[in-house]
């Protein structure tokens, strides 16, 4: 597991250059595909077809993209200025790392202020990449790098910078390794790109796939760390079902269905109603005519921070929730 969980969670892949990730995931599951595409986008799109009559058109999606930094301006002295890509938080920033696509390493530093206490706004960091002048700096205006951390486990627990969601692509490609040779529906598992900045490779997908169901596989927020907010979903009790969050409501008979499938199987589940936040699912449910839209969703501390953390255990329930999902009927 931590051979292939550590090459993708270390792997470079901000928001819009994705390459990589394509590169390293489409290998590994072509061998499980009936068909293989890319999509303008660069949303990878896995097919396996069905000879099954009046099959269900289901969607699986899980984001290759993370969050990063965009230079923006680079200063005399050779340091760059930076926007965000998707939800970069101010706090996780001074001190921290990032990587360019070329491998430059950058190190985050902030303006002084003689208010040491106070959080400062992105705009007052810096990038340093070693640089002395505009001459000699290896990173240009829209260059991307995401953020420089190793993988680590610690027993159960296992942290990346990128788990969000690194560790959904290890669901879904987990899941068609096992799944049986002929799943009774026509079932496109979609590795999609720009999720960070508003699911935006997932709607492209969904508009074309027009899925019955869709199902998104990504991270989301606990409430087992010191004063946090209230939320009922811990590390290691297993996968959570979404039941909603700020961008979708999930399909109430799909829920069921999640919940009976776990049952049968014997997989440990707990319910996600989350506060803040989306995932692929909100543009599949609004695709096209609409879908029957829900998330298995993989509990993670930190989320958005150098070091997200999610518990083997709860990965391993989610690969056999989606598996037993996928085996049999979907009857809503
Ligand atoms: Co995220
Ligand atoms: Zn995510």
């Amino acid at each position: 597991m931590h051979d292939l969980l550590r090459s993708l969670v270390e792997a470079y892949g901000p928001s819009g250059f994705e390459d990589a990730l394509r590169d390293l995931i489409r290998p590994l599951v072509e061998p499980h595909a009936d068909d293989i595409s890319v999509d303008a986008m660069g949303n990878l799109l896995v097919h396996k077809s069905t000879a099954a009559a009046g099959a269900l058109k289901v969607m699986i999606a899980a984001h290759i993209d993370e969050i990063g930094v965009m230079a923006t301006h680079i200063t005399e002295k050779g340091f760059l200025r930076f926007t965000n890509i998707g939800g970069v938080m101010p706090h996780t920033l001074l001190g921290n790392r990032v990587r360019f696509a070329d491998g430059t390493i950058g190190v985050i530093g902030v303006d002084h202020s003689d208010d040491r206490g106070a959080i400062q706004p992105l705009s007052k960091h810096f990038i340093d990449v070693g640089a002395t002048g505009r001459e000699d700096c290896p990173v240009r205006v829209g260059d991307a790098a995401g953020f420089d951390r190793a993988f680590v486990a610690r027993g159960n627990y296992l942290t990346a910078k990128s788990m969000d969601d690194r560790i959904g692509c290890y669901v879904a490609i987990e899941a068609l390794r096992r799944l049986p040779a002929d799943v009774p529906h026509d079932v496109t598992f979609v590795f999609s790109v720009q999720e960070e900045v508003g699911t935006r490779g997932a709607e492209a997908a969904a508009n074309r796939i027009l899925p019955d169901v869709g199902i998104a596989l990504d991270v989301t927020r606990t409430g087992d760390v010191p004063e946090a907010k209230a939320m009922s979903v811990s590390l290691g009790d297993g996968p959570a079902i979404k039941v909603r969050d700020s961008g979708m409501i999930a399909h109430a008979g799909l829920v069921r269905l999640m919940r009976r499938r776990a049952e049968e199987a014997g997989i440990r589940y707990q319910m996600e109603v989350l506060d803040g936040g989306s995932t692929d699912a909100r543009s599949m449910q609004v695709a096209g005519p609409g879908c029957a839209a829900g998330c298995i969703s993989i509990p993670c501390r930190y989320v958005h921070s150098p070091s997200e953390t999610v518990d083997s255990r709860d990965v391993e329930g989610c690969i056999q929730l989606l598996v037993a999902l996928l085996s049999g009927s979907i009857d809503l």
